[in-house]
């Protein structure tokens, strides 16, 4: 008889969104009067940049010619796109990253989970905590966590982010491999600063570990001292990987399109990482579709980036909104200034699962609970940027009129 992956017994209850809509659902169908406002999930409202449907519908007139017709794309990407990356997400930030170090994806929640096939599974992995669920999520579903045991799995080595050390992670006191970083942070929604950065970057160079860094929130950044790629920071290019996306700039969440850069340079135990997630992508993927990757270029338009510049604008009012509201509502708020992430304390000790149920139920406010992203969120909770002017700032209303003392 078959047997099938023990670790996915290990895992504990659900994915924290499909949770989030789980019990969001649950509430709908108990109170379907109630007008709820989603400020949970991380996705997007405004529709697509102009210059994005354009190109998308010009590449489909393509497609639909005989002469202009395109079976499988290449598996890495076209190189009309990885130019327009490497030139303008890169070069740009003189950042030292070629073309044919970019792997263009169909998300960078599939690569930041697929990437861990590269490494051992005797790696040990670490975290920030709070953190996206996906990183530690898809190393317990491979055997790499260990056991979960009363809220941790017992291989997994935490880096708690709290508002004692200004969510910044410290460097581990004992030996990691593979490092997880996303900064602007996802949950917490703060920047890191490149003399930050660089401590991470000297650390991974001197013990040989790789870190694994999320990029997908760079372009919320507003101070001139944090980096928009690791790869400004200098030897960056031997100890890292980066995954970017286009969903959070350019409202691609249904669309799917992102990339992962691995550098030439990054070798470990004599063999080149680009060299195997080349070879894994082109044995597991077979590209992303030639009107998705027509329309990411044109993103790098002059008309794209003006728009993508307007749509981020719009969010980072959003934030601004959030964050004014909640502290007039006397609560402690963090982030949400280098990123669309606002990140609260929860009121009176209440549980992040409690505020959740209260915020839902008072204000018809959906966020989501910082335990969801591990025991040091445990008290805090997430607001998104990414709903409307006019659905944000009656949220806000709402729960300014409920919580103000
Ligand atoms: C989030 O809300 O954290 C993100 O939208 C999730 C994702 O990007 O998959």
């Amino acid at each position: 008889m078959v047997k099938v992956n023990e670790n996915f017994a290990k895992m504990p209850g659900s994915y924290l969104f499909a949770e989030v809509r789980r019990r969001t659902n649950a509430y709908r169908a108990a109170h379907p009067d109630a007008d709820i406002i989603l400020l949970g999930i991380g996705d997007v409202t405004l529709p697509l940049p102009k210059a994005c449907v354009e190109a998308m519908k010009k590449a489909a007139d393509e497609m639909g010619k005989a002469e202009t017709f395109r079976g499988y794309p290449p598996e890495f990407g076209y190189d009309f796109l990885r130019e327009a990356i490497c030139e303008n997400d890169y070069k740009k930030h003189g950042a030292p990253i070629e073309a044919d170090e970019i792997f263009v994806s169909d998300g960078a929640k599939s690569d930041t989970s697929s990437i861990g096939e590269l490494f051992s599974l005797d790696n040990v992995v670490a975290v920030c905590d709070p953190v996206y669920p996906v990183y530690v999520d898809s190393n317990a579903m491979c055997g790499r966590a260990g056991d979960y045991i009363d809220g941790k799995w017992s291989r997994v080595v935490y880096m708690p982010c709290t508002k004692e050390n200004n969510f910044m992670p410290a460097l581990p006191e004992q030996p990691v491999d593979m490092i997880y970083l996303c900064f602007p942070n996802n949950p917490a929604g703060v920047g890191m600063t490149k003399a930050e950065l660089k401590k991470w970057v000297d650390y991974a160079n001197r013990t040989g570990a790789v870190i694994l860094y999320d990029s997908a929130y760079e372009f919320f950044i507003t101070h001139d001292d944090m980096p928009h790629t690791i790869y400004e920071i200098e030897g960056a290019e031997t100890c890292a990987i980066e995954f970017r996306s286009f969903s959070k700039t350019a409202g691609f969440t249904g669309v799917r399109c992102a990339y992962t850069v691995v550098p030439k340079a990054l070798v470990r135990e004599g063999v080149s990482l680009h060299a195997l997630w080349s070879r894994r992508q082109s044995t597991k993927m077979n590209g992303v579709s030639y009107v998705v990757q027509r329309a990411a270029e044109a993103v790098y338009s002059e008309s794209g980036q003006a728009e993508v510049k307007a749509h981020i604008a719009y969010y980072q009012e959003n934030a601004a909104v959030i964050r004014e509201g909640l502290e007039k509502a006397g609560f402690e708020v963090f982030g949400g200034i280098d990123s669309p992430y606002v990140w609260l304390k929860t009121p009176d000790g209440l549980s992040s699962w409690n505020f959740f149920d209260l915020l839902l139920d008072r204000c018809h406010v959906v966020g989501t609970p910082g335990s969801g992203f591990g025991a040091s969120g445990e008290g805090y909770f997430r607001l998104t940027s990414f709903n409307t002017h006019e659905k944000t700032r009656e949220a806000l209303e709402r729960i300014v009129r409920a919580f103000r003392g």
